[in-house]
């Protein structure tokens, strides 16, 4: 009976991988103490501004069916803030509110890609982007990144050498998760001028672009600055990291405004538009947000720096310094794979990371740490990874039995 009910089903619907970031979760459930440092989110809750505009939105009876690409109130919104980290202006017939950065990306793959096309993507990357692709029927194709200690390395001939005529688009998550690497202007304007010539699509993932830790400039190199108005280039953004809103699932696409009606249509058959209550949240974010968003930035740079602190000059690990987001990817210098030391890291550190696997075969010697956390959430994390670390050193062979922290 079972067997039958699944053999009914689409293939890409049972083949979707679970996502493997969960894996870790599951392996530490039911265990004391650990310090969880593998979700890709800070420990802020949702700042009360947010949280009131949704409440009075549902007090004043917005509660019913709403415009498919968002209120007009919120794309306005969503434009003032373009301009505002890009100093200039931008049309809000650009933006469509949808439920979720992942709903965006869905989008988006489905709007270029089905049965036999390509998407070509740098790994190590955050791992719902290919299960994206293959729900869609169609197909990831990875191209790694190589490690450098300066830095994660995009090698470009790799990337183009990898599209073929099936390739629809490349996707492009700067400043990345996992890794910390973000695109130089170079970098862009060579992957702009290659989708152009080739007549395909950029997929632009920039959702980290204000966690960047660059000098002379407050965000990362971004499309944006070097695009025009009706490129090939679908952005897909969130208000899940800059405002702690992981849990609304609330984002938008930005997409050249004559894809209006196609994009309405395609929010229509699947969620029929954000519920009005969070949209009015998220214009309280966009437009009243900038301090809680100083404060977020703030914080990842404080953990980003304890990090740095405590592990540079240290031959134990392999790492590059993070360039952007709020991901700090390692491995050990003398362990190619890093699912084993991830357990390892939850049993005798009671440290919890999200093992490099998840994120591609490139990130299979690495875990990921993720710094958006308080100060002394950090300060308990590395000194949990450094004790572990000297104890290893010490007796490399032996199983851990540390006190805990
Ligand atoms: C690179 C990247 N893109 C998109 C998302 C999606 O964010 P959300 O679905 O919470 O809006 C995430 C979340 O971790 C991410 O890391």
């Amino acid at each position: 009976m079972q067997s039958s009910i699944m053999s009914s089903l689409r293939a890409e619907a049972i083949d979707a991988p679970a996502s493997q970031i969960i894996e870790i979760i599951k392996y530490a459930d039911g265990k004391d103490d650990i310090t969880p440092l593998w979700a890709g989110q800070g420990v802020l809750p949702t700042p009360d501004f947010i949280c009131d505009a949704a409440t009075r939105s549902l007090a004043a009876g917005e509660t019913f069916y709403t415009y498919q690409r968002g209120i007009s109130e919120l794309r306005e919104a969503i434009a003032r803030y373009h301009e505002r980290l890009y100093g200039r202006p931008f049309d809000p017939e650009r933006f469509f509110v949808v439920g979720s950065g992942m709903q965006a990306i869905q989008m988006a793959v489905r709007m270029v890609a089905g049965p036999g096309d390509e998407i070509v993507l740098p790994t190590p990357a955050w791992p719902n982007l290919s299960a994206a692709v293959g729900i869609a029927s169609a197909k990831a194709v990875e191209v790694p990144m190589q490690f450098r200690p300066e830095g994660w390395h995009l090698d470009l001939d790799a990337l183009f050498g990898a599209c073929t005529e099936r390739t629809k688009a490349i996707f492009i998550n700067s400043p990345s998760n996992p890794t910390g690497w973000v695109a130089d202007e170079a970098e862009l304007r060579a992957i702009l001028a290659f989708a152009r010539e080739k007549g395909i699509w950029i997929i632009a993932d920039e959702i980290y672009t204000r966690f960047y830790y660059g000098e002379g400039r407050d965000t990362a190199p971004s499309f944006y600055e070097i695009m025009d108005e009706d490129d090939r280039i679908l952005f897909v953004n969130s208000f899940s990291k800059n405002w702690a809103m992981t849990g609304w699932r609330v984002g938008w696409i930005s997409a050249p405004p004559a894809m209006g009606d196609i994009i309405e249509n395609l929010i229509q058959y699947s969620t029929s538009g954000v519920a009005v209550f969070m949209q009015r949240a998220a214009i309280a974010a966009l437009e009243d947000g900038e301090a809680f968003v100083a404060k977020q930035i703030e914080q990842a740079r404080v953990g980003r720096s304890k990090l740095l602190e405590a592990f540079e000059g240290n031959n134990q690990l392999r790492f590059a310094a993070p360039k952007g987001s709020f991901y700090f990817f390692f491995g050990l210098a003398d362990e190619p794979d890093a699912w084993p030391l991830t357990k390892q890291l939850v049993d005798e550190a009671k440290v919890g990371l999200a093992p490099g696997f998840a994120f591609g075969q490139s990130g299979c010697a690495f875990m990921r740490l993720c710094f958006a956390t308080t100060s002394e959430q950090m300060d308990r994390a590395v000194m949990r990874l450094n004790r572990w670390l000297s104890a290893r050193d010490a007796m490399p062979e032996r199983v851990l039995d540390l006190e805990q922290a």
